[in-house]
Parts: structure tokens; C-alpha cells; sequence
């Protein structure tokens, strides 16, 4: 049995598909964040969180990475709606989610509030650019949060990939099923490179299973989709990993690009999905220059010594290095950056644009090929 206990002690699950919503007249629009929001609280991945933050909690989780119940939660889980919308809404009275003419669940409006965005932006992602993507996105949607409790009462299926949408029951199944005491959580955004599979490696060396949980749910438009960074996944663990000690499922958030407070959700998130350890590498979840190179590790440290209830595995900046004919970091390597191998996402974006293959010492040839062809396929 997996000892990792879910956040709060217990998995959520408000899932009801057979709940009738016949008799509920008001309706909010969602969009894909709130959509992918209202799965993941349903099925208990945002243990404990059993709907959309009431402005206590709100208030609590921006100031002090809290909830109000004293519980660890950094990152704000909102639903927000405009003007229009928050006429039609009755506090006391339930409201339908509705995405794209569907609805997929069902808010007990306990509250509706109007945020201080300039301060959630400040607190949550360190500024108030709104060139920083996260807090364009804070500022885009509607200006007053409704807050309640949800049920979700449709299950959302995808075209694409759909046998990789797992539940933390399921997952934690898997985990129990192959005999996996200590799990090692991965989260990523990116095509997968020879610094994640190093960094991966690692972990596993020291814990019995790996735990591959690629973001799929909304992200900023340059990066590159998800389809393509799964089979980029496919293909790897076809030909480098060992299959009886890795495991591959996805995760459906929108990246927030929060940097620091982000990697603490991921890690409680991956928590809920079973995982005793989790991996923060280099600038985990940043965007452009807005957070140092490590602080997404040196937050973990303003919690208490076992609060979060998850290991967090810290990597240093790792690279290919010629000398060392290896993989390695600024821990292990002796040698001066002109012998490493180092490419910048936007780097490699711009070499596959114009059809320069990276290297076999930054990535697969395997991977290489099929960012190649998703890059052609697209400018053609
Ligand atoms: S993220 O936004 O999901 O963090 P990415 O997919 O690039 O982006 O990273 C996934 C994980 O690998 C993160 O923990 C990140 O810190 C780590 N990482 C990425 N590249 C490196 C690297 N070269 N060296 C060390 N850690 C890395």
C-alpha cells in the first residue's frame, strides 16, 4: 500500500451523474480552466477542496498560502464570472456549469464576491505585469468570484488520449496494484528532454516508482500541445524506461506559470494522486524572468517540517556534459558551461521552426523526430 495520505485526509468525491438538474434554472458559462477545475475538485485530485473558494478562504489562501481551516493551499481556485452573469445567480439557490452548451456540473451558490485582482496577482504570481500569462489570465476573466460547493453530474470525454484521464482512486489503484510503497510525482509542460529524463532517473533511484503526470490542460500558446508531448512520452518509454517501474497519466489543470506557489499545489496535487515524493528542477513552472532560478524550491521551506505531507526531490540545473561524456549538474560536474549542453525552450521552438534538429545530447532522436514532424505539419 502507497503511504501517502490524500491533503486534509480523505479524497473528495463529488461526482453524480445521475443527480437531476431538471429543476435548476440559472446557468454560469465556463471556460476551459473552470472546466478542467470543476473535473479536478470533483474527482478529488484538489483534496480538500470540495468547490470553488468561498472569500474567507480566498482571502486566506492569497495572504498566507493557507486555507482558513489552517491547511496548506497556494494557489487560489476560483470561478469567476462577469456582470451580466452574477444578475441572474441567487445566493441560497444552485446554478448549472455549462461548457460549450453542456453542462457538466452543478455550484451551490453559497457566495459571490468581488476579488482585489491587483493583490491576488502580487501575492500568487510575484507581479502585476499582465504581460506574465497567469496574471493576463487573472485579469481576462470575469471580475466577480461565485463560491459553493460542486457536483459534477457529466463525465467530459476527449477526442484524443482519453485513456490517460485517471482519477487519484485509479491512480492510486495503479500504484497499490504494482506493489509501490514510495512514488516519485513528475510534472511537466514541456516535450520531454534529456534533463527530465535524467532528473526522473535519478528520483527513481532512490524510491519504487515514477510517476510521469504531463500538464495538459490549458497552456499559453507557444508551448507546444499536448498530443505532441504525449507521444513524445509514448515513444521515449517505449525505448529508454523500464516499464514495470514507470507509470503515465495526465493531468488536467491549466498552468497558472506561478512559479513558486505553483510548484507547492503540484506537489499537494500529485500528493492526492498518491505520490510520496515529488520532483522541482529548475525554475519549476516559470515564465519569461519573473522568478529566480530556485525559488520554486526555497518556498517549500516557509512550511512546517512535514505540513505538506510530501517530499519534495530538489534537482539543480542539469545539462549534457561533453567532458563528462554524461549527464550531470551544477552539483556534479566540475567543468565550465562552454562543454554543456544547454537550449532554451524558446531556443529549441525556434531551431524546429526553422528545421534544425537538436542534438542527441539535449534530446532523443526519437523525441526529435516527432517534434520535427508536428513542427512541419504545422507550418504546412
Ligand atoms: S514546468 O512548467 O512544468 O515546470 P518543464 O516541463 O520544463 O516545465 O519542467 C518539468 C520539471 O523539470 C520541473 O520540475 C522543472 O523544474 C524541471 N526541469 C526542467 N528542465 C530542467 C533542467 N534542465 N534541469 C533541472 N530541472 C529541470
Amino acid at each position: 500500500m502507497t503511504v501517502s495520505i490524500p491533503h486534509g485526509g480523505e479524497l473528495v468525491n463529488c461526482i453524480n451523474f445521475s443527480l437531476n438538474i431538471s429543476n435548476i434554472g440559472a446557468e454560469i458559462k465556463i471556460d476551459d480552466t473552470a472546466l478542467s477545475d470543476l473535473e479536478l475538485i470533483a474527482n478529488g485530485a484538489y483534496s480538500p477542496l470540495k468547490g470553488f473558494l468561498k472569500s474567507t478562504d480566498y482571502l486566506s489562501v492569497v495572504e498566507t498560502m493557507h486555507l482558513s481551516s489552517g491547511l496548506a493551499w497556494s494557489i487560489p481556485v476560483t470561478l469567476p464570472v462577469d456582470e451580466s452573469t452574477v444578475k441572474k445567480l441567487e445566493v441560497g439557490k444552485q446554478a448549472k456549469l455549462v461548457y460549450n452548451g453542456v453542462t457538466y456540473g452543478v455550484i451551490d451558490v453559497e457566495e459571490i464576491y468581488e476579488p482585489d485582482k491587483e493583490k491576488e496577482a502580487q501575492n500568487v504570481y510575484r507581479t502585476t505585469d499582465d504581460k506574465h500569462p497567469g496574471v493576463a489570465k487573472v485579469y481576462s476573466r470575469g471580475n466577480y468570484y461565485v463560491a459553493g460547493e460542486i457536483t459534477q453530474v457529466k463525465e467530459v470525454t476527449r477526442p484524443k488520449f482519453d485513456q490517460y484521464y485517471l482519477t487519484p482512486l485509479e491512480t492510486r489503484e495503479q500504484f497499490q496494484q504494482k506493489g509501490w510503497k514510495t512514488v516519485v510525482g513528475f510534472q511537466t509542460r514541456n516535450p520531454v528532454h534529456r534533463a527530465h529524463e535524467y532528473i526522473q532517473k535519478c528520483a527513481l533511484e532512490i524510491v519504487d516508482g515514477l510517476f510521469l503526470n504531463p500538464l495538459v490542460g490549458e497552456t499559453k500558446s507557444d508551448d507546444i500541445p499536448s498530443e505532441v508531448r504525449m507521444e513524445c512520452y509514448e515513444t521515449i518509454l517505449e525505448h529508454y524506461y523500464p516499464k514495470e517501474r514507470v507509470f503515465l497519466s495526465v493531468f488536467s489543470a491549466a498552468m497558472r506559470y506561478a512559479g513558486p506557489r505553483e510548484a507547492i499545489f503540484h506537489a499537494i496535487v500529485r500528493k492526492n494522486f498518491g505520490c510520496t515524493h515529488f520532483i522541482v528542477g529548475r525554475d519549476h513552472a516559470g515564465v519569461g524572468s519573473y522568478y529566480g532560478t530556485y525559488d520554486a524550491q526555497k518556498i517549500f521551506s516557509e512550511f512546517e517540517e512535514g505540513e505538506l505531507g510530501i517530499t519534495p526531490l530538489f534537482f539543480e540545473h542539469s545539462f549534457y556534459c561533453k567532458k563528462c561524456e554524461n549527464m550531470a549538474s551544477a552539483k556534479t560536474c566540475p567543468h565550465s558551461s562552454e562543454h554543456h549542453v544547454i537550449l532554451s525552450g524558446t531556443k529549441v521552438r525556434e531551431m524546429l521552426r526553422n528545421g534544425v534538429q537538436p542534438s542527441k545530447e539535449f534530446s532523443r532522436p526519437e523525441v526529435v523526430e516527432i517534434l520535427m514532424r508536428s513542427y512541419q505539419e504545422s507550418v504546412n
